[in-house]
Formats: C-alpha cells, structure tokens, sequence
C-alpha cells in the first residue's frame, strides 16, 4: 500500500521550524489550481484576498467580500488531501471588532472545512487573535505591509518601523497566533523576528533568513501581466504558453484543422 503523506497541520509547521526546514506557502483560488500545488506537495495553501487583484482585476484587495472569501476557499478546501488550507480574513472583517472577527471567522470555517485563517496586523489585533484561538481557530497574524491598509501606508511600501515589526510578532505569538507573515520589511529585521520567535516566520519580500516563503502563484507562473515587485521570481512564462495555444486553436480552425475525424463522432 502506498503511504499517503499525512496532512499538514500546526504542529508539523512548528517541527519544520525546529528542524530547519523551510516551509512553502502558495496562493490558490480554485479547484484545478489547488490540486496540482497539492498533488506537488506545497505545505500550505493560502486563499489569499490577493484574488481580488489577481482573479478579479481590482487595484487593491478592500473590495473582496467574506462570501466571495468563502466561495474560494471552499473549492481549495475540496482539492487539499496534503496542504493545510489558509483563508484570508477579509477588509474590513478585523476592523470591526473581537465579536464581529470570530463570527466571520468561524463563518468561513463551518462553510469552507478550511484549517486555518489568516488577519492582518499584530499588536493592534491582539484581542481577536487570542479570541480566534480559543475557539480553536489557528491563525496566522500578517504584519509588515498589511495590503489592506494600503491608504494609510501611502501605498505598497517597504516597512522599516523595527520596534513596530518585533512589537507586532511578539503580541501575536503571545496572543496564539500559530504563524506570523511578514511582508515587505528588510531581511535583516525578518531575520531579527524570525530569531526571537518560537513560531515559525513566513515572508513574502523579507530575505531568505523566514521560516518559509509565500508566493502568489499567477506571480510565480507568469500569469501576472503588470510589472511584478522584485521580490517575485518568475518561475514560468504561462502567458506566453496559454496565448501560443490559443493562436494555434484559431489557426486551426480556420484551416479546418480542428475538430479531426478522430475527434468527432461518426
Ligand atoms: O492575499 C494574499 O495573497 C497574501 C499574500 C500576498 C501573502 O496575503
């Protein structure tokens, strides 16, 4: 019998901390994606609220709606047999206060079967992260740049508050968080928190020195058509394979290439 690799969870997370090895952290926001990031062993997936930048074409993620949260997640959720499944909070849901938090919270994990959430800030938030935990919800705390205050960082900046960085990872691990995110902020200062914490550090633009790497996967494949930060490495030019094949289905089809016999019924 072949041995299925158990699902990910907080305490194997926190073992990859104590055995230095980096832990992955990919976007998804579909069935078909979440599958194949699955099937190649990600350790987590993240249902970020990045999809209202990448799926539906917003300037920035304060339009995305809790139901549109869950609508997504649900279909990762349905694909993970490996990777632990993270849905993101959404704007304005951890503005509003501890009871409205974990209402949303528990919200998107009775609908979605999700395992865990993800809110952003640290010290701020620190009521409800402790509120989530007890309710038996793991939660991951975003600090840094937080994407969903964007208008009051005066846009997509690098965060070099030190004392705030260290002040917010600190808060939210004493508050339970089981994962700090750090976005954005110089490695040198990622390093610094990621030394001072007994839970492991996930970044996105914060240097090599985290605990593991989070990357939004249009970024990574090439999907994205703007100008990427330089913090995304490009692992793939799937745009230009996708619009390759599509001029090819259009040639075809006028050269009355497609459909062949042995694609149609007699
Ligand atoms: O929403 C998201 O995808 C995120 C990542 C950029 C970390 O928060």
């Amino acid at each position: 019998m072949t041995a299925v690799s158990p699902q990910v969870n907080v305490r194997t997370l926190q073992q990859k901390k104590k055995n230095a090895e980096k832990i992955s952290m990919l976007t998804a926001y579909d069935f078909s994606m979440a599958r194949l990031l699955d099937d190649s062993g990600v350790d987590c997936l993240l249902v970020g609220d990045s999809l209202g930048m990448v799926v539906q074409g917003h300037q920035t993620t304060i339009p995305v709606t809790l139901a549109q949260m869950i609508y997504h997640g649900e279909m990762v959720a349905r694909a993970a047999k490996h990777a632990m499944v993270i849905v993101d909070l959404p704007f304005p849901v951890g503005q509003r206060g501890v009871s409205h938090t974990l209402k949303a919270a528990s919200k998107i994990m009775k609908k979605t079967l999700c395992h865990a959430v993800k809110m952003e800030g640290g010290h701020e938030q620190s009521e409800s992260i402790a509120a989530l935990v007890d309710a038996g919800i793991p939660t991951i705390a975003h600090i840094g740049l937080r994407p969903q205050s964007v208008h009051a960082l005066g846009g997509y900046r690098v965060q070099r508050d030190a004392s705030r960085l260290m002040q917010d990872a600190k808060s939210a691990q004493q508050a339970g968080a089981f994962m700090v995110l750090m976005e954005c902020v110089p490695r040198s200062l990622a390093k610094e928190v990621t030394e001072a914490l007994e839970i492991p550090t996930i970044g996105i633009g914060a240097g090599p020195d985290c605990d593991g790497q989070v990357l939004v996967i249009n970024d990574l494949l090439g999907l994205t058509e703007k100008l990427s930060p330089k913090f995304v490495r490009k692992y793939a030019n799937v745009s230009d394979i996708a619009r390759t094949a599509v001029a090819k289905f259009q040639s075809d089809l006028q050269l009355g290439n497609f459909p062949a016999a042995a694609e149609s019924f007699e």
